[in-house]
This record gives structure tokens, sequence and C-alpha cells, in this order.
């Protein structure tokens, strides 16, 4: 490891560095969150890592006693420790699922002892574990593909003689798989209290429904929450097509596989939904819930409803007000033992925060707490008023806090594994488009000396509906790229219009917008740094993105603005937006381009990439991946064959076993190396400078762009 110890911190294990390389991060141990237990004394959390030589991933299930701040015990070393859920009984035995074979088994370790022994074998693979504990006993659910006739869909099942697939309806692929027969469904069996016995047996609880639970490609137990006698899940709108709608409802279900279909709870035409989980007394179910049908990035509205006996709704309300909560949240959860006092979690300016809402007083606005970086999740400590939050920043990796409600306050549980001085990261605002204030972060490299010039790296999100957020990642890790440049690359990421934690307005104007409003708004960004850091050397400056931010990239490449950058990235980009309906969720362009592509094609056609490519002349690193059926790999190709033709320096990097992202450790290390050899020769002194004889400088470049940014646009 390049680091630099500067001294170990509380907590055995973290180090504090002064820079790191991208094969630190991708083989550091990857947290999962913390989980305490029903009374608060203990709690687990996963621990992973991958060697890159001995090509094996590792792992350990580890315990905080919450009691006494021991944080380092190790309770199970092993690989196929998956999802973990508190059986609820007892303050020491945790389930957890082991997914050593293809046919998954359940388990169970007390936390105390470290025995653990199995509960049950499954007849296939399944993933995502919750459990209930009630006086009936302890309910497990889980979720896996089911058949067309409701089993559980099994490891074995004889390959067909033929490989085709024929559809006769849209969406025939998501993600990174071809649609087939099979659908999700959520299981489950009952428990005896010492889980030693199956008094009910496993379950499709979606059985002859017509839905499918948790919503691919991201499934989540976010998806379904369970109470004594009731389960709830979230579906979507089976009546309508899901290339073209997001909309999602929430079903109150029974514990068996004879539930009647379409009794949806919130069957209100709305749009997508998510997040449904009951009250602690089982009286209420409070989610989040979407308008906008067809738009995946609307604002969530947080909705609580009352349930009957029958698991109907008796009344539903909003409890944030849309307006008056200008705030998107992506998680709620209820206080313990109170049906009245939520908690939420969501984008804020940049970060990841937690707000408390308090719903006896109708009107009464979320109060934001004080926390610190990015919170990933938030769990109470036992019915005390405490949460324990698993969090991270741009400057570590996963570390957990105890946040005390009495002082509005965070005290640090357990460090980060990997900590990079606070110093290392900054924050800007600057005037956008249309007069809106636009934020950005700025990562320092390792010894950043402003006296000395700095190439810059300028990295562009995807989405477009996201952000960059001062919170950690093994992959697009602003503080990987400001530390891997020949001199260290001063990093800088702006959230321009279309990110979201800032506002509705400012999250939906990029719609029919997408080389307008964040165009502009990363000119003039980009200007504003020039302008400020005199220690950004402009002749050496380089520019990449993934996805929408891939988009942004082949679109600067066909601008005026192309020609400041010695380098640009694009990862599994859009070459042309007409291709955009070759994509699988076509909700997602018919909302950003203003309708289909039949009824509307001019809003295809209005901000595309090709139109311009006659302009490109910038050395480009293009990376498509094969099992990207968002982005048909055909996007980075047609690119990388038309930079081949023009004659400018070029390179195509493909993964055949890779989708949207690049998960696989020895991919990702070859990603990184290839893009930085890359970026790094052309951004390098004497390359930089030879490429910039006999042209315009950059600086005189991006100050005629920028004087020109809005007349350029609208042409
Ligand atoms: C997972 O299951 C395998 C096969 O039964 C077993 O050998 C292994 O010990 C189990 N691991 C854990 C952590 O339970
Ligand atoms: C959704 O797709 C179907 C099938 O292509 C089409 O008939 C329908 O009009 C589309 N709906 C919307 C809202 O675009
Ligand atoms: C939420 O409820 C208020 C009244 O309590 C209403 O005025 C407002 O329009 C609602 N907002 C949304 C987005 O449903």
């Amino acid at each position: 490891m390049r680091i630099v110890l500067f001294g170990l911190i509380a907590s055995y294990g973290a180090l504090l560095v002064s820079a790191i390389n991208y094969d630190d991060v991708i083989q550091a141990p990857r947290r999962s969150e913390a989980t305490p237990n029903k009374d608060g004394t203990v709690a687990v959390y996963t621990e992973t890592s991958y060697s890159f030589s001995t090509k094996t991933w590792s792992g350990s299930l580890k315990k905080i006693t919450l009691s006494t701040g021991d944080t380092n015990t190790v309770i199970a070393n092993a690989a196929d420790v998956g999802d973990i859920a508190w059986a609820g009984t007892d303050d020491s035995s945790l389930l957890y699922l082991n997914s050593s074979s293809s046919y998954t088994s359940l388990w169970s370790v007390d936390v105390n002892s470290g025995s653990t022994s199995k509960v049950y074998d499954f007849s296939g693979s399944v993933s995502l574990l919750k459990s209930h504990a009630s006086s009936q006993g302890v309910r497990v659910v889980t979720s896996g593909w089911a058949t067309p006739d409701g089993e559980l869909l099994s490891p074995d099942a004889p390959p067909k003689a033929d490989t085709g697939l024929l559809y006769d309806s849209v969406f025939v692929r998501h993600w990174d798989y071809w649609l087939s027969e099979n659908r999700k469904a959520v299981f489950g069996l009952l428990l005896s209290s010492d889980l030693k016995t199956v008094k009910e047996p496993f379950t499709n609880y979606l059985k002859g429904l017509g839905i499918e639970s948790p919503i691919m490609p991201f499934p989540s137990d976010s998806d379904f929450d369970l109470s004594d006698d009731k389960l709830v899940v979230n579906a979507k709108a089976p009546e309508l097509s899901p290339a073209n709608n997001t909309a999602t409802y929430f079903y109150v279900l029974d514990y068996s596989d004879s539930n009647t279909p379409d009794k949806p709870l919130n069957k209100a035409g709305l749009g997508a939904c998510s997040s449904p989980v009951f009250s602690p007394d089982g009286s209420k179910i409070a989610g989040l819930v979407m308008s906008e049908n067809g738009y995946e990035s609307d604002q969530n509205i947080v909705y609580v409803y009352e349930l009957s006996a029958d698991g109907r709704a008796s009344s539903s309300a909003n409890v944030t007000d849309g307006r008056a909560f200008d705030r998107s949240p992506s998680s709620v959860m209820w206080a313990p033992d109170r049906a009245d006092y939520l908690f939420l979690t969501g984008e804020d300016i940049g970060r990841e925060v937690v707000w408390t809402l308090d719903i006896s007083t109708p009107g009464r606005a979320p109060v934001m707490l004080s926390t610190s970086h990015s919170v990933s999740s938030a769990a109470f400590v036992g019915s005390s008023s405490k949460l324990l939050l698993s969090s991270s920043a741009i400057v570590k990796s996963t570390y957990f806090e105890i946040y005390n409600h009495d002082s509005d306050s965070t005290s640090l549980l357990l460090e980060a594994e990997t900590v990079l001085p606070e110093s290392r990261v900054g924050e800007f605002w600057f005037t956008g488009t249309r007069d809106v204030k636009v934020h950005g972060f700025i990562v320092y490299p390792e010894n950043f000396d402003p006296k000395k010039k700095y190439p810059l790296a300028f990295l562009i999100h995807g989405g477009p509906q996201s952000a960059w957020t001062d919170s950690w990642s093994t992959r697009w890790n602003p503080a990987v790229w400001a530390d891997n440049g020949p001199d260290g690359y001063v990093v800088v990421t702006i959230n321009p219009t279309g990110s979201t934690g800032y506002g509705k307005d400012f999250t939906d104007k990029i719609q029919n917008n997408w080389g307008s409003y964040p165009y502009i708004d990363l000119v003039l960004g980009l200007e504003y740094c020039y302008k400020s850091f005199d220690f950004i050397d402009t002749e050496r400056m380089i520019a990449a993105g993934a996805s929408y931010g891939g988009y942004m990239i082949n679109w600067i490449q066909g601008s005026a603005l192309g020609r400041v950058f010695k380098a640009l990235v694009t990862h599994d980009g859009v070459f042309s937006t007409l291709n955009q309906y070759a994509s699988e969720e076509l909700y997602f362009p018919a909302h950003d381009f203003g309708g289909s592509f039949v009824k509307n094609t001019r809003g295809y056609y209005k901000y595309n990439p090709m139109s311009r490519m006659y302009h490109w002349a910038t050395p480009h690193f293009i990376v498509h991946n094969a099992l990207d059926y968002r982005l048909p790999e055909s996007e980075g190709i047609l690119a990388f064959n038309v930079l081949q033709e023009l004659g400018v320096p070029s390179k195509l990097l493909h993964f055949p076993d890779e989708n949207h992202w690049v998960l696989k450790p020895d991919n990702s290390r070859r990603w990184h190396k290839e893009i930085f050899e890359f970026i790094n020769t052309f951004s390098s002194p004497s390359v930089a400078s030879k490429r910039s004889e006999d042209r315009k400088s950059a600086a005189q470049i991006l100050e005629e762009v920028a004087a020109n940014v809005e007349g350029e646009i609208y042409f």
C-alpha cells in the first residue's frame, strides 16, 4: 500500500493515509451497514475484501458491543455470510444467508459464543433477508426467481434444447439480463422461536397475483416489510407495461400463497412508490410516493396509510408537502414504539442527511439532524433516542457513529478503514444558467501546494438526475483521480442542472434540455474554477464521465469546449440520442426527451452528440461493456469508429462480462490502469504543451466559450 502512516486512530485497523491508489481502494475491506439488535446492546456488520494476489474474496461477520464501545470482535470468518437479520427473539441470535453453493441455506449464529447452526435449506438461490419475531415465532422472508407456476427456480432445471427467446411486447431485456418467463417473488417461512422447527412451510406470498417484487434491476429489501400477520410489498403496476411506466403499488398481503389479486393499498394512478414500512404496532404503513407516472426522478412525498382489519387503507395522507419541503427523501422509518414519528434519509446539497418528522401535528416540516458527511443508513439503538449511523465521505470509507438526539450531535463509534485528511476536500458555489447557484466539490491531490500548478480532472456524473455527494465509492472515487495523475490532479465535480438534492425545480429543469442547461452550468463552473483557483494548469485539463456523464463528454467533444481539454473519457455513454430507444426502460427517454421516439422524434434530435461528430478532435478514451442493456455497446463502438476515422488518438476498452458498471475487482483494476495511462499521457507537461502549439490557449478558448455559451446552445 502506498500509504504514509500518520498514526493509528481510536480503533484498530483504521489508517490515516495521505494518498490512495486504485489497488488500495479496490482491495480495502468493504463494510455493510451496521445493524443493532432489538435492545441496542450489540450491532453487527459484514466486511468483505478482495485480494489481487489470491484472486479471492474473504469476509467476516463482526460485532460492536454498544454498551462498552468494544468494536473489533470477529464473530465468524467466512466469505459465504450474505444478508443478515436479527432473529428478534433474544439479544444474540442472528440469521444469515449462506450462499456457498447454488442452493442458499439459512443459518443462525449466536453472536456471543460464535456458534453457528444450519436452520433451513432453500430449494434454490435466494437473496435479501428480513425477519420478524412475534408470539407465533420467527417469520423469515427472502426473495428469489419464481417459475410461472410460482415455485422457486431450481438451479438444476434442465437447459432447453434451443436458446431462442420470442417476445410479443416491449421490455425484452433489463439492465443486464433478457426477460424470461420467470419473475422475482417474495418467499418466506415461519420458524419456532428457538429456530429449531418450521411451523409454516416455505411459501411464495405472491403466488397467482401476477405481480413482481422486489423490483428489478436493483432488488432491495426495502421493497417489502413485515408485521405480525401481514406483509407489505412494492410491485410495479401489473396492468401497465413496465417499459414505459414507473407506477408501482403497495400490496398488503397475508402470509399465504392464496392472496387475492388486484387489491393494492394505494392504487391511485401515482408514479413510482418505494420503502413501505409498518409502524411498530402494525396499524399504519409509511412509504414514499411519486406523483408522476413515467418519471423515475420525481420528488418522493411521504405518505401514511391507516390500515383497517382487512389490510385495506382506511385513510391515506401525504405527511410531507412537496412545496413546503423541497427535498426527495430516499428512505423512511418509524421511531421505535411510536406511530406518530418518522425518520427520513435523503440527499441535501451534496450530502445524505437524516430528518425527523412529527406526524401527530399536521403540517409540521421535517427537521434535519446534525450528522457528518453522508449517512447511508440509520438504525435505532434499542428504544433510546440514539441512532446508529453508517456513513462515509469523499475522504473516508464506511464508518459508524452514534447520533444523540438530546444533544443533536454525533460521536465516533468505529473509524473507517481508509481515512484521508479532511483538508483534501473543499466546496464552492457559482452562478449557473438561469442565475441559479450551482454547487461543486474540489478534491486536492496529496501534498497539495496552492502555489504550484496542477492538471485538472473534471468529472461529470451520470443519471442525469443524480449527484456527486460527499461519500465513498470504489468506482469513480474523486480522491483516486486526485492521487493517480503524474503530479496528482485537482479534481472538480459539479452538480449542474438536473442534479438531485437541490430541490425539485433544479432536478426537473433538465427535461428536454440535456445539452443546454447542464452544459452551460458546466462551462460556467469550469470558468469559475479557472478564474478562482490559480493552482489549475488550464493547459493540462482532462474531462471524464459515465452514462449521462459520457453523453456530456461526447457533447463537449463536438463543441468548442472540447478543445480546452487534453483528453476525454466516455464510460458507457450516449453517442446518438436516437439510440436511447434501443434502451429498456423506455419511460426514461420518453420523459427526458418529451415523448416517445415515434410521437416526438424531434425531441431525440435536439441535443444529439452525433450531430456534432465532425468537430471531434480531442484524444478520447472510450469504455463500453457488453452487458450494458441500458446503453447498448454499439454506442461506444460507433464513437470509437468515428474517432479512428477522424484520426483522433483514441482507445476502446471493452469488458464482455460487465454491465453499465465495472464491478469485478480485476476488471476495475484494468479500467483504472488503462484510463490513467491514457489521460496521464495527454496531460503530461511535455505532451500537453506540444498539443497546444499553434492553437489558442485553453484559457482563451474557455473564455470565448463561456462568454457565448447561452447563444451557442440555442442554435
Ligand atoms: C456455509 O455452508 C457450507 C455448506 O453447508 C458450510 O460448509 C459452511 O461452513 C457454511 N458457512 C457458514 C459461515 O455458515
Ligand atoms: C407503452 O408501450 C406500448 C407498446 O409499445 C404502447 O402501446 C403505449 O402507447 C405506450 N404507452 C406510453 C404511455 O407511451
Ligand atoms: C400534500 O398535502 C397538502 C395539504 O396537506 C396539499 O396542499 C398538497 O398539495 C399535497 N402535496 C402533494 C404533493 O401531494
